[in-house]
């Protein structure tokens, strides 16, 4: 082996020794570059003479370009290697089960409100929404509460700095009792509706929240009597509470917009709530007076109503003892009605 032959070996072991990217350059400066071995063997040239040089010249160029392929074919490999290094260590093994995303889940509010819907739409009645925020009339005056009369206080809300047509201000709605008002001036008697939705007062404890949500209930009709009423309401109890175990009573009570007014409660009749009474719901048959403001002959209709608080059927339903988890966020306690 002449020492050209051996330059070339030389060369092939170092690339060959050279395990990542730069130390392969620094070998190739070794023999190609310019103060390399190579180049000294060209720059060397200079002291032949012209046949010599010519034949020499040859020589050395084709040991430059063996050690140039040899160089190439290196880098490529050491390429080769490093793709295939990340390919292993960002392997995806598409086999295995996902980790997933936490499911989301309706708020426990939210289901009440859909499972009212659903029992009340399933025994003829309709659903309808009204807007949140309110004018004077609707939230009172329609709902027989004169102006600057105390029962108004019963649901002192929250005002908007925003004056309806005849000067009073915007009010958050206290109650649902408005779209009754709102329902029956747009629809014609017989009138089954229900209408869940947002409320607000001015309350803050552990059984009242400034925002809380209603399901008002109204039917009008020419015959029908508190009998039907109680019929209605212990049939959505029932199905709500998925017993039958469950009976009502009527209590009296006062509300402006009805006359006579009472208490829904309700009792458990087996189970470890069995017999004590609780309270569900206001209700009552519809005031004359709010009749005629809904547009009605009150000789002719007869209305009843009933507004229930979703939050306190939601504590019954799955033993929830304080009202304010409901408004926290607190993913361990929403965690559980997914
Ligand atoms: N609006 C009443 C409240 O928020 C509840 C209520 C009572 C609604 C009697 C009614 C009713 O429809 O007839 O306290």
């Amino acid at each position: 082996m002449n020492d050209l032959e051996t330059l070339v070996e030389q060369a092939r072991a170092a690339f060959a020794g050279a395990t990542d990217g730069p130390s392969l350059e620094n070998e190739k400066a070794r023999f190609l570059g310019k103060g390399g071995l190579v180049t000294d063997l060209l720059k060397n040239l200079g002291k032949l003479d012209a046949n010599e040089r010519r034949a020499q010249g040859a020589v050395i160029n084709q040991v430059k370009q063996d050690i140039e392929s040899l160089l190439s074919a290196r880098r490529q490999e050491l390429a080769d290697a490093q793709m295939h290094a990340r390919l292993n260590a960002e392997a995806i093994d598409v086999s295995l089960p996902g980790r997933g995303r936490a499911r989301a889940a309706l708020h426990p509010v939210m289901r009440t409100w859909e499972r009212i819907e659903t029992i009340f739409a399933s025994i003829g009645f309709a659903v309808a929404e009204g807007p949140e925020i309110e004018t004077d009339w609707y939230s009172f005056t329609a709902l027989n509460n004169p102006e600057n009369h105390p029962a108004r206080s019963m649901q002192d809300t929250f005002y908007v700095d925003v004056r309806d047509q005849e000067g009073r201000y915007l009010n958050l709605r206290p109650h649902t009792s408005p779209m009754q008002v709102r329902y029956a001036r747009m629809h014609e008697p017989p009138i089954k509706v229900i209408a869940p939705g947002r409320t607000y007062r001015i309350d803050n404890d552990a059984t009242h929240s400034p925002m809380f949500h209603q399901v008002e209930g109204l039917w009008i009709d020419e015959n029908i009597s508190f009998a039907d009423l109680k019929g209605v309401y212990t049939e959505f109890l029932r199905r709500f509470f998925e017993t039958d175990a469950l009976t009502v009573r009527f209590r009296p009570s006062f509300f402006p917009f009805t006359e006579p007014s009472a208490e829904i409660d309700m009792a458990f009749t087996s189970g470890p709530m069995q017999g004590r009474w609780l309270e569900i719901s206001g209700s009552g048959q519809v005031h004359p007076t709010v009749l005629r403001n809904m547009g009605l002959d009150p000789e002719r209709y007869i209305g009843f109503a009933f507004g229930s608080g979703l939050e306190r059927l939601t504590m019954l339903r799955y033993g929830i003892n304080d009202l304010r988890l409901f408004y926290e966020g607190d993913l361990r306690f929403l965690e559980q009605f997914r």
